[in-house]
């Protein structure tokens, strides 16, 4: 093992920091409004299919192949394939996959940054329905000046993190920030399922209409999936370098799943109660958490502080999940062009920051420049989260399956685990060699209406 690389502080060092990963804006901004526009519980039911066949399976196989190799993605595929240069190529296309999602995942963590500071200024006291709130939502990200400010700040404290080195930083964030904002979640649940009218929301939330599910909806239940557990483009593989052989995968692997799945299905209930008993539509798109939250305060006693910390805490999340981002391309660039680590976190960056104005632009002046019906923010996260990530995850399945095979992948599991149940690995390769790569490929096909 290369004895320079840093590994976690201690056990459970990899499930803070991958829990941290995954749980953020994710959870919280996009599962709900896509549960919103694409039927509710039906798709929060086809949502949890896809973790447990394709995403848990994957989420084991990518820590894997990290913590074998103990390299960056790229690095990674070129030891385990043998200097392959097509494996090499889909290290690559995890990176640059990395690259689009950072991009106007940080316009959105701006926008949660500037809540914070509106949350403070008063900005939402006297608003009482969400209709308000949505027209300040308009106003605030419409203007240029605003959104760039705080994403320009937001940046800079993901930056400062990878700055500093990763491990202690985020090891420490995530056991401190992780615990409050599951208890403020359930707190704001809480209120929510016990407002008069919150009946409507939790039918909603928990009786399917199957009608609603097409392929285009397998498709976005499939995409939020990776998404959500940043499966697909090597942040798991690359906080799986850290790892060291002596850790239990599958079981950190669960653990990081059931955290993330929970607070994804904590947020519905948090926001769609409150939603229809205030009469509003649930299909509101992007927007949706920054419509309802301000004013559901405002039912609360304390609500005005109550605000602050949630924003606050929302902004944490969110700065566990950017961090993992920019490590992935910043641990890439320092392998590989043995750039410094804080020379490559500048600039890096930077172009992250200077790649997403387009899409912070997206909701004010650049509104009516669309490619293919979608704004551009819109269509680069629908590329990376909706393509790049499951194509990266069918690669993951196909590799670890196929062709470094389940002979060298099941003895590298089951070091640090001896007693994992033979049952479970069995599952477990059937899942990856065939449903999870199958699965996948339907529903692109399906998608494109090739069957
Ligand atoms: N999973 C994070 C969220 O839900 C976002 C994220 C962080 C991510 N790292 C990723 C998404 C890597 C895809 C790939 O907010």
């Amino acid at each position: 093992m290369d004895n320079n690389r840093e590994h976690w502080g201690s056990k459970i060092g990899f499930i803070l920091a991958a829990a941290g990963s995954a749980i953020g804006l994710g959870n919280i901004w996009r599962f709900p409004y896509l549960v919103g526009e694409n039927g509710g519980a039906a798709f929060i039911i086809l949502y949890l299919l896809c973790v447990v066949l394709v995403g848990l399976p994957l989420v084991i196989a990518e820590i894997l192949i990290g913590r074998t190799a103990q390299k960056n993605p790229v690095g990674s595929f070129r030891e385990l394939s043998n200097h392959n240069p097509f494996w090499v190529g889909v290290g690559v296309l995890g990176v640059l996959t990395g690259l689009m999602i950072h991009s106007y995942y940080n316009v959105v963590a701006g926008w949660s940054l500037g809540y914070v500071v509106e949350s403070a200024r008063g900005s939402f006291q006297h608003i009482g329905d969400p209709e308000k709130a949505g027209i300040l939502f308009d106003q605030l990200s419409a203007s240029w000046t605003w959104s760039l400010f705080f994403s320009a700040c937001f940046m800079m404290f993901t930056i400062g993190i990878i700055y500093f080195g990763v491990i202690q930083g985020i090891e420490k964030a995530s056991k401190i920030m992780l615990p409050i904002l599951f208890l403020l979640i359930i707190l704001l649940v809480i209120r929510g399922v016990t407002l008069e009218g919150a009946r409507a929301g939790i039918c909603y939330l928990t009786k399917p209409d199957f009608s609603a599910i097409n392929g285009k909806t397998a498709l976005l239940a499939f995409g939020q999936v990776f998404f959500s557990l940043s499966l697909g483009m090597g942040a798991l593989l690359t906080y799986g370098s850290y790892m060291t052989k002596n850790e239990k995968i599958v079981s950190s692997a669960v653990s990081v799943v059931v955290l993330n799945t929970s607070v994804s299905l904590l947020a519905g209930f948090m926001i769609f109660p409150p939603l229809l008993a205030l009469g509003m539509k649930p299909a509101q798109g992007p927007s949706l958490i920054f419509n309802i939250l301000p004013v559901m305060f405002n039912s609360i006693p304390g609500g005005y502080f109550f605000r602050i910390i949630f924003f606050l805490l929302l902004s944490m999340a969110a700065l566990t999940s950017t961090i993992s981002l920019l490590e992935v391309i910043t641990a890439f660039v320092v392998d590989e062009f043995r750039l410094s680590r804080k020379k490559a976190s500048v600039i890096l960056g930077g172009i992250v920051f200077l790649l997403g104005v387009p899409s912070a632009l997206s909701a004010g002046r650049l509104e009516n420049f669309t490619i293919l019906k979608l704004t551009f923010f819109q269509l680069v996260d629908f590329i990376s989260a909706n393509i790049f990530l499951p194509l990266g995850g069918i690669f993951i399945a196909l590799f670890v399956g196929w062709f470094w095979g389940m002979k060298k992948a099941i003895p590298n599991l089951l070091e640090g685990s001896v007693a994992l149940p033979g049952f479970i690995v069995t599952i477990w390769s059937i899942l990856i060699r065939f449903v999870a790569p199958v699965l996948i490929l339907l529903i692109f096909l399906n998608s494109l209406g090739i069957i």
